[in-house]
């Protein structure tokens, strides 16, 4: 059975002290989830060693939020897939909306990143959104499988089931978000799931992992977990506190059983 993905991108929040009283107040609680969750954190860059040190051997998934391309060199100011994994993490965040938006990532650059995290044995978790516009034009399916097709450009057909995608509706994410229905999360996920079975078929794209994110709640996450091509969850706020997180832990481990 697939397991259900339940994480959190701290974004760029938590100085060491926060991040310390996170991961031991979450400790317990992942360590009580059964193998068909999957918990997974990816804190700021600082953090990810520290993080990982306490819980890695909790079967918690550690991962970055960016990387840089190449291996090493004179890059400055980015940080290398090797570097990443020496830290502990074994997933890579691409292409958030908020580093498309803010931090000029290209579709083409997400793609680069995906080949070079699979090159290094990480796990890329790629999010793809619409924005509020592409939603009123009734274009929210075909702008976000375009994302997802350019960031599996050129990827070996027997990695794609190694790739995560996060759905993240960029009119659901943050303050001002909205969070999507689940019929409209669902409906975005199944014509991912029907684009990446026309492309690479049907096994592969039943395997794929894809995730919901974007102003998911203690209240909204139990009916998103329900939809049959969620396979899990990707939360910001609502999980930055130790005891929402380990409440959405909750929720996917009622689901599992
Ligand atoms: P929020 O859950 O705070 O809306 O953030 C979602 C997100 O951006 C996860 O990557």
């Amino acid at each position: 059975m697939k397991k259900v993905w339940i994480g959190t991108s701290w974004k760029m929040n938590k100085t060491s002290a926060a991040a310390d009283a996170w991961a031991s107040a979450v400790a317990p609680a992942v360590k009580a989830c059964s193998e068909s969750v999957q918990p997974f954190v990816i804190p700021s860059f600082p953090y990810i060693q520290q993080v990982s040190e306490q819980l890695n051997d909790k079967g918690v998934r550690i991962g970055s939020q960016n990387i840089c391309w190449q291996d090493e060199g004179a890059y400055t100011g980015e940080v290398s897939p090797i570097q990443v994994k020496d830290c502990g993490a074994t997933l890579v965040e691409i292409g958030h909306s908020e580093r498309r938006a803010m931090f000029g990532e290209t579709d083409e650059r997400v793609n680069k990143k995906v080949l070079a995290s699979l090159k290094h044995g990480l796990t890329p978790l790629v999010c793809v959104g619409d924005t509020h516009d592409e939603k009123r034009w009734g274009v929210s399916a075909e702008s976000v499988i375009r994302q997802v097709k350019i960031a599996l450009y050129e990827v070996p057909k027997e990695q794609v089931a190694d790739v995560i995608i996060a759905y993240e509706p960029v009119w659901a994410i943050g303050e001002q978000g909205i969070p999507a229905t689940s019929e409209e999360a669902e409906r975005v996920h199944l014509a991912i799931r029907n684009a990446l079975s026309a492309e690479f078929g049907s096994s592969i794209s039943q395997k794929m992992v894809l995730l919901y994110g974007g102003s998911v709640n203690l209240d909204n996450a139990s009916e998103l977990l329900d939809q049959a091509n969620i396979d899990g969850l990707f939360v910001g706020r609502t999980a930055w506190n130790a005891d929402g997180y380990c409440h959405l832990l909750e929720i996917a481990q009622s689901k599992a059983n």
